[in-house]
C-alpha cells in the first residue's frame, strides 16, 4: 500500500512517502525552491501545495502520483467547519473590517477563517491539476478523486502519529505542544497494543506554543520561525519575570491549562526593534518564558505519566525543537525515556498523516497495522551519487580533486583549523543539519566559535553544536546513558564534562551545556568515520556540527546549492560525495 503523506496548511510544507508501514522519502519544500519555511503561515498562502517535495518523493520511489493509493494530507477540514456554522458556501471578505462582525457571529476566529477553510476545503483539485509544468511528468494524469484515496488528517494527530508511530517504542505516552492546528494547540494520547487514545486536548486560543511565538516576536525575531534563538538567549539571563509570567497560565486538571490575555508591552516594556542591540532586559524576558515553559510542560508531563500509565514518552509539534525543555523532561525522572520526533515542527505531520493512514487502511477496525518500521535516522531527503556530483562541477569549471579516503584527508583539513562544507548522501528531514548537509570545524579553539558565526552571518549569542561517536558520548557529555544513550537528533542539550570543556571550548554553551547529537557507523558511516579519524589525529571524537546554510536560507540540498553557499561565503573546504573543491583554488 502506497500512501503519499502532505502538510502545506501553515508552513515547512512537506511531503513524505509510506509503503506498507515503512519510510521510504520524506522531503521539505524550501530545500528546492530556496524559501525559508516554504512560505508563511497564513490564510492567504495556505492553498500553495509542495509539489517539488511530492515531486522528489515519487522520484526516489520511482513512481507516478498515479501509482499512490492513499494521499494523507495533515490538515482536516472537516473538523474546522464543524465548529461554525457553514453550509456549501461561505462568505469571503474583500475588507477584514467589514466582515469581522458577521465572521465573529458565526463563530470564525478571524475573518480571514472563511478564506482558509476554502483553500483546505479544495486542496483535491488543487493536487490533480496545480503541478507547475516543469512537474507534470511524475504528476499529471490524477483526477481530484484519484485514483488514490484522498484523507484529511486532524493536525495534531498528525503530529501525535509522527511521533508514536516513528519512536522506538511498542507503547508508549504522546505529547503534542504547537502553536495550534484545526483547534487544539496541546494534545496527550497513549499509543499501545496496536491502538492510539486520545486522552486530552487543549484548545484555542489557550497556547503555549503561540505565548513562545508571541514573546519571540516582542523580542524582535521572526515568530514561527526564530523561537530557538529565543532558547539560545534564556541561557544569558535571569528569569526575573517568571513569576509574573506563570501567573498568567494557570493549570487545571487533567492536562488543561489557560493563558491569560497578556499586554506584553505593559508587562515587559516595549517590543526590540528587529536589528537593534540587545539588552539584559531581553535576556531577561526570554530566561523568563523558557522558564515558565519549562515548569508548565512538566506539570502537564507529570499529568500525562500518570494518566497513561507509560514509561515512555514520544513527543511531536514545534515547541518539541526546545531541546533545553527536552533535556527537563529527560532528566525530570518521570519517564525512562523520552523520544521526539526530528521532523517535530509542522514539516513532520506530512510523515505522521502518512504513517495514521498506512496504519489505519492496513489494519482492522479495533486495531492499527502492527508496527515493522522505526526512525532511526533523519536522512530520508534527495541524494546525488558522484558520477552526478562531477557532472556538476566539470560543467561549472570548478578545479576539484577525487579524495582516496574522505574521512581521513578531510579529518587532516578540519585539524589545521579548516571550515568544511560537508556534502554528503540523503539530505535531512527536519530543521537541523545532521551531517548530510553541514557546515563542519573542529571545536578545539574556542575563537571556532565566533568564526562559524561570523561565517553564517548569525548573532553572537548564537552557540554552535558537536556532533560526537556513539561510543564516545560518556567520556565528554552527561547525562551519557539516558535515552538509550543517543542522541541521533541533536534534540537534547548535555552537560558538557567539566574536565572535558577545556578541550572543545568552541562546542560549548556559555553555560556549559552543549546540544549533542550522536553519530553511529550505522545511520552515517562516513560521518562516523570521519570522526573517528579525526579522534586519531588530535584525540577528540568531537567536531562542531552546524547547518550547511547561511543567514536566511534553507539549508544547501543540492550540488549547486553547497556550491553557491561555498563560494559565497569564507568556507575553506568543501567536500561533496568524494571530491574536494578547496577555496584557494578558486581565487
Ligand atoms: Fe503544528
Amino acid at each position: 500500500m502506497i500512501t503519499l503523506g502532505l502538510n502545506a496548511a501553515f508552513h515547512d510544507s512537506s511531503a513524505a512517502l509510506v509503503i506498507d508501514g515503512e519510510l521510504v522519502a520524506a522531503s521539505e519544500e524550501e530545500r528546492f525552491t530556496r524559501i525559508k519555511h516554504a512560505k508563511r503561515p497564513l490564510p492567504f498562502t495556505a492553498w500553495e501545495l509542495p509539489f517539488h517535495a511530492i515531486d522528489d518523493c515519487l522520484r526516489q520511489a520511482g513512481l507516478k502520483l498515479t501509482d499512490v493509493d492513499h494521499v494523507a494530507y495533515s490538515f482536516d477540514v472537516q473538523r474546522f467547519l464543524r465548529q461554525h456554522r457553514v453550509g456549501d458556501s461561505i462568505t469571503l471578505p474583500l475588507q477584514p473590517s467589514a466582515h469581522r462582525a458577521a465572521a465573529l457571529a458565526d463563530g470564525w476566529d478571524s475573518p480571514w477563517d472563511p478564506l482558509f477553510a476554502s483553500y483546505m476545503a479544495n486542496v483535491p483539485r488543487l493536487l490533480a491539476d496545480g503541478a507547475p509544468h516543469h512537474l507534470r511528468g511524475r504528476l499529471a494524469g490524477a483526477r481530484p478523486d484519484g485514483p488514490y484515496r484522498f484523507h484529511g488528517v486532524d493536525h495534531h494527530l498528525s503530529h501525535q502519529a509522527s511521533a508514536f508511530l516513528a519512536a522506538p517504542f511498542e507503547r508508549c505516552a504522546v505529547m503534542v505542544l504547537d502553536g495550534r492546528g484545526e483547534h487544539a494547540t496541546t494534545s496527550y494520547g497513549v499509543y499501545r497494543d496496536d491502538r492510539f487514545e486520545l486522552l486530552g486536548e487543549v484548545g484555542m486560543p489557550h497556547s503555549l506554543g503561540l505565548l513562545y511565538e508571541r514573546i519571540t516576536s516582542h523580542l524582535g525575531f521572526l515568530h514561527s520561525s526564530d523561537e530557538y534563538k529565543v532558547m539560545a538567549l534564556a541561557a544569558l539571563g535571569e528569569p526575573r519575570w517568571q513569576g509574573l509570567l506563570a501567573e498568567q497560565i494557570e493549570i487545571g486538571e487533567a492536562g488543561v491549562y489557560r493563558v491569560r490575555p497578556m499586554d506584553l508591552t505593559a508587562m515587559f516594556g516595549p517590543p526590540r526593534e528587529r536589528g537593534s542591540e540587545m539588552q539584559q532586559r531581553d535576556f531577561d524576558l526570554a530566561a523568563s518564558l523558557q522558564a515558565v515553559l519549562e515548569a508548565s510542560v512538566l506539570k502537564l508531563a507529570t499529568w500525562l505519566r500518570e494518566a497513561s500509565g507509560e514509561r515512555h514518552l514520544a513527543m511531536a509539534g514545534g515547541v518539541a525543537l526546545n531541546c533545553v525543555m527536552n533535556a527537563k523532561l529527560r532528566d525530570a525522572g518521570l519517564f525512562d525515556q523520552v523520544w521526539v520526533q526530528p521532523a517535530a515542527g509542522d514539516a513532520g505531520t506530512a510523515l505522521g498523516a502518512a504513517l495514521w493512514i498506512d496504519a489505519k487502511e492496513r489494519g482492522s477496525a479495533e486495531r492499527l497495522a502492527p508496527r515493522t518500521w522505526q526512525m532511526q535516522h533523519a536522512y530520508w531527503g534527495p541524494s546525488y551519487d558522484d558520477a552526478e556530483i562531477e557532472r556538476f562541477l566539470q560543467w561549472a569549471k570548478l578545479p576539484y580533486r577525487k579524495l582516496g579516503d574522505v574521512a581521513r584527508e578531510t579529518a587532516a583539513l578540519l585539524a589545521e583549523g579548516k571550515v568544511i562544507g560537508w556534502h554528503q548522501g540523503r539530505m535531512e528531514f527536519g530543521p537541523r543539519a545532521l551531517g548530510a548537509r553541514s557546515i563542519l570545524a573542529s571545536p578545539i579553539e574556542a575563537s571556532m566559535q565566533a568564526r562559524i558565526n561570523e561565517l553564517k552571518d548569525r548573532e553572537d549569542f548564537r552557540p554552535v553544536a558537536p556532533a560526537v561517536t556513539e561510543e564516545a558520548i560518556g567520556e565528554w557529555f552527561t547525562p551519557a546513558a539516558a535515552n538509550g544513550g543517543v542522541s541521533p537528533f541533536m534534540l537534547f542539550i548535555y552537560d558538557v564534562l567539566p574536565e572535558q570543556a577545556k578541550k572543545i571550548p568552541a562546542a560549548c554553551h556559555s553555560d556549559l551545556t552543549a546540544r549533542v547529537q550522536t553519530v553511529s557507523a550505522r545511520a552515517q558511516p562516513r560521518f562516523h568515520a570521519l570522526l573517528s579519524a579525526f579522534a586519531e589525529r588530535t584525540g577528540v571524537p568531537v567536531l562542531i556540527n552546524t547547518s550547511f546554510n547561511v543567514r536566511g536560507e534553507p539549508v544547501v540540498c543540492s550540488p549547486k546549492d553547497a556550491v553557491n553557499a561555498f563560494a559565497t561565503t569564507p568556507i575553506d573546504a568543501l567536500v561533496i560525495g568524494d571530491c574536494l573543491v578547496l577555496k584557494e583554488a578558486l581565487k
